[in-house]
């Protein structure tokens, strides 16, 4: 499978009809989490079976992976988990997700794809119009989570992000997680290869003020 799609092909530019909550979820009023490049989903599989007052939904554009994910969600008739797929930046900048930024509790991004040549750091998932779209459309109190294990990611995330006035960012030590949309720090993939291979693992939590 391609591990990297270019986010910027003309491929994803057209996004999929969303569908409703209530069409996405069994109970559309339970908190909403959005984990955006999700990959295969077994972090929000985790999270979901076990967090049954949340509703979880990723986003991603490897259509395979989505696929994958969607099919094991209704084989395992799970109410509480959904996926999108395409381009996170594209989805959330249309008009017709709107009902998503409106209704999120939280959103995560982890271990984005650092896309390191210089030349290819507009392909990263963060972008400053992305930031700006969040800014404008997410209620105040969302919490934005990021983490990676690549340090100019992160520093790039966290100054992209801290450029908005609408975003404060919270201290982990002063965050608790128990009411949080991940109460048992379920890890990702990427976050157990990091830990396996001792990696530095940077994170930061916004709140939308
Ligand atoms: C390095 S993987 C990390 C996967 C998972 N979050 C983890 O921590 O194990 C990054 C994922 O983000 C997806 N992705 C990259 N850019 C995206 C975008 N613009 N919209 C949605 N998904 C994206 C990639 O296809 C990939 O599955």
């Amino acid at each position: 499978m391609r591990q990297h799609v270019n986010p910027l092909s003309i491929h994803f530019n057209q996004i999929e009809g969303l569908t409703s909550l209530s069409e996405m979820f069994g109970d559309s009023k339970l908190n909403l989490h959005l984990d955006i490049g999700c990959a295969a989903g077994d972090f929000l599989f985790d999270l979901a079976l076990v967090n049954t007052s949340w509703n979880y939904l990723g986003i991603e554009i490897r259509e395979k992976l989505f696929k994958n994910a969607k099919l094991k969600v209704l084989e395992r008739e799970i109410k509480n988990l959904n996926f999108v797929f395409g381009n996170a930046n594209n989805i959330l900048n249309d008009a017709q997700s709107k009902f998503i930024t409106k209704n999120v509790k939280s959103i995560s991004l982890n271990f984005p794809d650092p896309w390191f040549k210089k030349r290819h750091h507009k392909r990263r998932v963060i972008q400053p119009e992305f930031v700006n779209v969040l800014s404008n459309s997410l209620k105040k109190g969302t919490l934005i989570f990021i983490k990676t294990d690549v340090k100019d990611l992160f520093d790039y995330m966290n100054c992209t992000i801290s450029n908005d006035f609408n975003f404060k960012v919270i201290e982990k030590k002063d965050f608790n997680y128990s009411e949080s949309f991940n109460p048992n720090k379920f890890k990702t993939n990427r976050e157990k290869y990091a830990i396996v291979n001792q990696l530095d693992i940077f994170e930061r939590i916004y709140i939308k003020i």
